[in-house]
């Protein structure tokens, strides 16, 4: 039983969008907060167009496209997340942004408020370390899409208290997700396999040994994903598979986690994948996935 009624995400980008979508689905208050105005607004828009799309695809009973946007909204306030029961951060991978905006949350939230972070490679101990609160800190890492996918990798950092796990653990239950735990290390379990075996996708491409449609193919065909390794990255975008990839590297020294510079070539082009339209491929609109 989850005694999460009211549910902060902070980051209105890729992930924190789908994520407050899990939560309103699932009848939780959700209050999303980013710095950004314009983020907000396309978070509702993409929220509004998924869930819709959903429900005439008959995913949702009648009316429940309405009913989850009335449970939805939007701040630029930090002030506005004091009465969450939990915060899931999903801001840019960078320790020192996130260490920042769990300082403020910090001051602002109750005491009993849980935090967790969406991080997918810093360690959990160290964000939590810089929260204030390192008790009732945890690692929640959503899978992309989050909207679609039910994974969700539960990591303890050195000082989460048992009780707190737990509560994250009925949370992620309570909203139809899956949860697995993991220890705290680079990757967890996921990005452990997948940022080597993207960047290796990407090193294909720059050393013109087949068109991302055809690696794409292959990989889906033979391996059975449903979805390419560059269609996937597409929608991870190059900008957080830049800092991916750094977190990554930086930690483990890993070789085939480093950042491919075809990464930062891109980035430097404006093709940062489906969210601005050019990836690896083209996109004729930059609607969520599944919208
Ligand atoms: N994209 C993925 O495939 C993926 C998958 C799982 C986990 N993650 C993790 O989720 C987190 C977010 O990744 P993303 O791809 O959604 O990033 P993104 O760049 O799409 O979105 C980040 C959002 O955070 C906002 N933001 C940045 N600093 C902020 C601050 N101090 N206060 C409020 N808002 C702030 C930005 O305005 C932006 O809207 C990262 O930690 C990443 O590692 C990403």
């Amino acid at each position: 039983m989850s005694d999460i009624k009211t549910v902060g995400v902070a980051g209105a980008g890729t992930m924190g969008t789908g994520i407050a979508i899990v939560a309103a689905r699932a009848g939780l208050r959700t209050i999303v907060f980013d710095q950004r105005q314009e983020a907000l607004d396309r978070a509702r828009e993409q929220t509004a167009a998924f869930l819709t799309k959903s429900e005439a695809r008959g995913k949702l009973p009648p009316g429940a496209a309405t009913q989850t946007l009335e449970r939805w909204s939007a701040t630029t306030e930090i002030a506005n997340l004091a009465n969450c029961d939990i915060v899931i951060e999903a801001i840019f991978e960078d320790l020192d942004t996130k260490h920042h905006l769990f300082q403020q949350l910090d001051e602002v939230c109750n005491e009993s408020t849980l935090f967790a972070s969406n991080t997918s490679t810093i360690s959990i101990t160290e964000i939590a370390g810089g929260s204030g609160r390192p008790d009732r800190f945890v690692g929640m890492h959503f899978c992309l899409p989050a909207q679609l996918m039910k994974l969700v990798e539960i990591s303890p950092g050195m000082s989460t208290s048992q009780q707190s796990f737990e509560r994250a653990w009925a949370f992620a239950e309570a909203m139809g997700q899956k949860p697995v735990k993991t220890q705290d290390t680079p990757g967890f379990i996921l990005n452990y396999f997948l940022i080597p075996f993207n960047n290796d996708a990407i090193r294909l491409v720059e050393q013109g040994v087949a068109a991302p449609s055809d690696i794409d193919l292959a990989i889906k065909t033979a391996l059975g994903y449903p979805m390419g390794p560059l269609e996937l990255l597409d929608l991870v975008g190059m900008d957080t598979q830049k800092l991916l990839c750094e977190a990554m590297y930086e930690l483990t020294h890993e070789p085939r986690a480093a950042c491919p510079p075809l990464v930062r070539r891109m980035i430097a082009a404006g093709r940062l994948g489906k969210k601005t339209g050019h990836g690896f491929h083209m996109y004729r609109d930059t609607k969520m996935f599944g919208a």
